[in-house]
């Protein structure tokens, strides 16, 4: 009997035990209404930044701090996150997560505002991973900005890359899933990137912005 691909996909979802820290800052999520990353992304978060050594790291879309403490946990103890966020109280309720998790301040930057408005005064080719997870409409700007932003052999992560799995009906015509769409392709067709999509949550899109 062929076997279920959903029952796999619980099951990864299921296998990360998180501590009392990310289910804190789940609860507060929920409250605010924020959908943080699933426990399978956050573990897999954890596993790319320290697979990328990186110590300068960029995050569009805090929330109340889950992928923020997940990509920490696998930074090494010099990195700093750069986390950026539209809304106040969510940036108050990660920081609040950073500091449970015991993370030092001056390894954390937040800043308050809009993606289209920071990330063009961020550094060019100055941070090793960019974690981007909000504002769909904006992301063919942001994975522009995230190119600029990368180094050589740095890492984008995009989450919800399958737009809570809708990308892959075609039936589904909806502008966020359209430009889901058009962001795989660009990053896939992008010959300065090696790219891969994974299924893991709703999708979660990786590429390795190449040396020259
Ligand atoms: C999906 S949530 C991020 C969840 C978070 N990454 C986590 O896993 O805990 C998206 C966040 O992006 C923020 N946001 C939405 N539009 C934004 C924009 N244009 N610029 C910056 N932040 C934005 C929202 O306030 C929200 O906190």
């Amino acid at each position: 009997m062929a076997a279920d691909k959903h029952n796999s996909w619980s099951y990864t979802e299921g296998l990360p035990e998180e501590d009392d820290t990310l289910l804190r800052a789940r609860d507060r999520s929920h409250e605010l209404g924020v959908t943080a990353v699933t426990p399978a992304v956050g573990a897999a978060l954890t596993v790319l930044a320290a697979a990328t050594k990186a110590v300068t790291a960029v995050e569009v879309g805090a929330g109340a701090g889950v992928s923020g403490v997940c990509l920490l946990r696998g930074l090494g103890p010099q990195a700093v996150l750069t986390t950026i966020d539209a809304d106040v109280d969510h940036l108050r309720a990660a920081r609040e997560a950073y500091s449970e998790a015991g993370i030092p301040s001056n390894r954390t930057r937040t800043i308050s505002g809009r993606a289209s408005d920071v990330l063009p005064r961020l550094t060019d080719a100055a941070y090793d991973l960019v974690f981007i997870d909000a504002d769909k409409g904006g992301l063919p700007a942001y994975v522009d900005q995230a190119t600029r932003l990368l180094k050589a052999g740095g890492m984008l992560i995009i989450n919800d890359a399958l737009d809570q799995d809708r990308v892959p009906e075609p039936a589904v015509r909806e502008p966020s899933t359209n430009t889901l769409r058009q962001v795989g392709k660009l990053v896939r067709d992008d010959e300065s990137l090696v790219s891969a999509l994974l299924p893991t949550g709703t999708g979660l899109l990786l590429a390795v912005k190449q040396r020259s």
